[in-house]
């Protein structure tokens, strides 16, 4: 299904990234990243594999540090945050994992309750079943709620992976390769559950991508992560729209083969 735009508000960017800088040992991964995330819209970060896309989510979301450049996450500034700050930021950012990231040994239900047990102190018995049925019932999987993970398909467990960062109510949600390995049909369904994600629960998304169909269908803005820095940013058609040699064989990549 093709996305309907999303009217973002350009005034207001929940992420912001100023001149951010990432080595490991002698490698320059990132070399100067600038980034806005706008209230309310998908961004889509394409690049090829190594090229930093984790890295970059990882430090905006606390994970990793970085060598040089400001970020601001939701107010904060985190080179100044504090442990106890980051860990209150860290529940309001939902992060979707490359490999779903469930626990094998729990059941979908207790999977789900967990961020909730540990993040929301007081909570009731009946609000915790309240909160696992409404994400379960957004990401279509109700009947799944006694199973294990080993007996769901792949895009059913990245479901029950976007389920459980859901039901922290995240005010920003940034999906690692949400697509990776799993079917045509199944990556279509993906994009689909992001773009009611986005609507639903009014969220502001990284999505990280090599998938340009995930790009086109779930994308507000594209920005193409090339040599350490984003060397194009736009619409998918604008991004495109050029002969860049390394940028052409991306798309032909995609569409042709
Ligand atoms: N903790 C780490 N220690 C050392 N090197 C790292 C670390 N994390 C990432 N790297 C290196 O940084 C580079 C970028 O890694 P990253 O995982 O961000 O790539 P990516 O763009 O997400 O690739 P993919 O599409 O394959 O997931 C790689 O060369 C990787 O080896
Ligand atoms: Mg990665």
């Amino acid at each position: 299904m093709k996305k309907t735009q999303t009217q973002a508000d350009h005034s207001n960017p929940v992420i912001s990234i100023r001149g951010l800088k990432k080595s490991f040992q002698d490698y320059a991964v990132l070399r100067g990243i600038d980034l806005d995330l706008y209230q309310g819209e998908n961004l889509v970060v394409l690049g090829r594999s190594g090229t930093g896309k984790s890295v970059l989510i990882k430090i905006i979301s606390g994970l990793l540090k970085p060598d040089a450049g400001e970020i601001t996450v939701l107010g904060h500034n985190m080179e100044q945050i504090t442990e106890k700050e980051l860990q209150d930021l860290r529940v309001r950012i939902g992060f979707s994992f490359q490999n779903s990231a469930l626990y094998d040994s729990m059941t979908v239900r207790k999977n789900l309750e967990f961020p909730l047990v540990r993040n929301r102190k007081g909570i009731t018995r009946a609000e915790i079943n309240t909160a696992v049925e409404t994400v379960l019932d957004a990401v279509g999987l109700s009947q799944t709620i006694n199973q294990m993970p080993s007996e769901l398909s792949g895009g059913q467990r990245k479901r029950i992976g976007i389920a459980r960062t859901l039901i922290l109510n995240p005010e920003v949600m940034l999906y690692d390769e949400p697509t990776a390995g799993l079917d045509p049909i199944t990556c279509i369904e993906i994009n689909d559950l992001i773009n009611e994600v986005q609507q639903r629960y009014n969220t502001s998304s990284i999505i990280i991508t090599h998938d340009l169909t995930c790009a086109k269908q779930t994308g507000d803005r594209i920005a193409m992560l090339l040599d350490g820095q984003f060397q194009r940013t736009g619409t998918f058609d604008e991004v495109f729209d050029t002969d860049d040699s390394r940028v052409k064989p991306f798309f032909d990549y995609n569409f042709i083969h």
